[in-house]
């Protein structure tokens, strides 16, 4: 079926030494692995703890977290065979068109754009409200008109533009900047777990998992789709809640992704993407429980302040001064977090768009640079737009979902090309395949089942567009499709029945 045709792995590496279309590969395992911690450290961590804590975990969200890392443990291990195996720009959707096919990888490409493009607009604009937080506390007041919370969102936009010329100016230009940020970000990540350690109370930590509480059932479009479905009662705290928790603070783990997305800009692929997948995971997951840990003991869960737990816990133990040092850690973490979403955003575009799924030109490589300067600056104006101007800074869940689905694609597709494609090289192997891949689809279609029905509803409406861009356009267009395509891995001849006996790994 020609929804389902493949494209080769090796046609997939082989399209990468195309001239127009070649990127400058300069990334090391380290750059990667700071690259992933500059992406996933961000809003999460600094607004979700306290909520989680305070609404339906307890001192337990350590539990949640280390739920939600273990989640994302089996995910990023899929991730790196895929990456280690096919190390081309554009991530799991490259990967999808491998393994599952057209139509999948269309999806999955569709689904990761709007995991980076809406990611990096609803961080942008939290960039902005804590840059304006900040500020005013060292007494520089922005004008409501022109920054967050005014119509248009002057500040955000240029911040967005700001970035928007890095990433177009080299991918080594932004790791540096980038670089910096997560030095900062991580100094001030640690600077709060080693100053609350001091004002941590034991008797915070009592009881360590609250008992589960019936709760007011949130009905309507804002229950999780698992409650509407199957009618489930609602509660709060108890093992439930650590379950729910792990849901909630899924978002700050998000990101680790991304570092696939720049595969192609690496040295020595089949080592370094494994480590930069698995190190930057690894280490945000360490710092994460540290500071769940530190956060609910300082203030007993129920009166951490849900809003700005971080800040306030400090502020409850007479140390005010700590919400300006952790406003300025926002400012520095949400920005990696937004250039790192908008580089991935542009290497899925460029990606879909060397294999005219999405009109050939926006995959032009800058003759200097070496970026795709066109997707680039397309990403840059709609970011920008988006984050300036709409209300879009309640849309995290339409984040996760995305990436969530993303993720299940991609455990499905390691299943899948064990099989098709036995004999490729793999730089990292998912152990106890397809176990393990298998339980990392199903926790994270869990995860899904836990997002609100409206978050659901939303998704629906964007696959639908991207439906009917990928039949009205795309499938017509599809280089694989055109009939002077010729994979590298496929004879040219085209008679005799015995012909169609399908090469390795190209579905017809
Ligand atoms: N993980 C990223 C954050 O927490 C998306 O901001």
């Amino acid at each position: 079926m020609s929804l389902l045709r493949t494209k080769s792995v090796e046609q997939s590496i082989a399209d990468t030494d195309e001239p127009d279309f070649k990127l400058r590969k300069s990334l090391t395992a380290l750059d990667l692995t700071i690259f992933g911690v500059g992406v996933v450290i961000g809003a999460g961590i600094f607004t979700l703890t306290g909520r989680a804590a305070h609404d339906v975990a307890g001192p337990a969200i350590v539990l949640s977290f280390v739920v939600a890392a273990i989640a994302c443990a089996l995910a990023a291990m899929c991730y790196a065979e895929f990456a280690s195996t096919v190390p081309v720009s554009g991530s799991a959707y490259t990967f999808s068109y491998a393994s599952l096919g057209e139509l999948f990888a269309w999806i999955i490409g569709w689904d990761l754009i709007l995991e980076m493009f809406l990611g990096a607009s609803v961080v942008a604009q939290g960039w902005s409200a804590y840059l304006k937080v900040f500020l005013g506390q060292i007494g520089i007041v922005l004008p409501d008109a022109i920054s967050h919370g005014g119509v248009v969102d002057i500040v955000a936009i240029i911040f967005v533009l700001v970035l928007g010329g890095l990433m177009t100016l080299g991918i080594k230009e932004s790791m540096r900047v980038n670089l910096v940020l997560v030095a900062v970000k991580l100094f001030i990540v640690l600077f709060v777990i080693v100053m609350g350690i001091g004002f941590i109370s034991s008797a915070n930590y009592s009881p360590f998992v609250p008992d589960a509480v019936p709760t007011a059932s949130e009905s309507g479009f804002h229950q999780p789709l698992i409650q509407f479905i199957f009618g489930l009662p609602p509660v709060t705290f108890g093992v439930g809640g650590i379950l729910a928790g792990a849901a909630l603070v899924f978002f700050a783990y998000i990101g680790f992704d991304v570092v696939a997305t720049t595969a192609e800009e690496t040295k020595n692929p089949q080592k370094a993407l494994p480590i930069g997948i698995i190190a930057s995971l690894a280490i945000c997951t360490v710092l994460y429980c540290a500071v769940a840990i530190v956060v609910t003991g300082m203030v007993r869960y129920d009166e951490l302040d849900p809003s700005a737990a971080l800040a306030a816990a400090f502020s409850y133990h007479g140390q005010g001064w700590m919400a300006t040092v952790i406003a300025a850690g926002a400012v520095a973490g949400l920005t990696t977090v937004v250039l790192t979403l908008m580089i991935g955003a542009t290497r899925i575009i460029f990606a879909m768009s060397r294999d005219a799924l999405l009109p050939r030109g926006l995959a032009k490589v800058h003759p200097k640079f070496r970026t795709p300067w066109v997707t680039s600056i397309l990403v840059t104006v709609v970011v920008a737009i988006v984050a300036g101007v709409t209300p879009i800074g309640a849309l995290e869940e339409m984040v996760n979902i995305g990436t969530l689905s993303a993720f299940v694609l991609v455990s499905v597709a390691v299943i899948v090309l064990r099989r098709t494609r036995p004999d490729l090289q793999r730089g990292f192997r998912v152990p106890l395949s397809p176990f393990l891949p298998a339980l990392s689809a199903l926790v994270c279609i869990y995860l899904m089942l836990n997002l609100p029905v409206d978050t659901w509803l939303r998704f629906l409406v964007w696959l639908a567009i991207g439906f009917i861009i990928y039949f009205g356009y795309s499938r017509r267009h599809a280089r694989v499709g055109q009939p002077d395509y010729v994979d590298v891995t496929r004879p040219r001849v085209v008679s005799g029945p015995d012909q169609a006996k399908r090469s390795p790994g190209t579905k017809k």
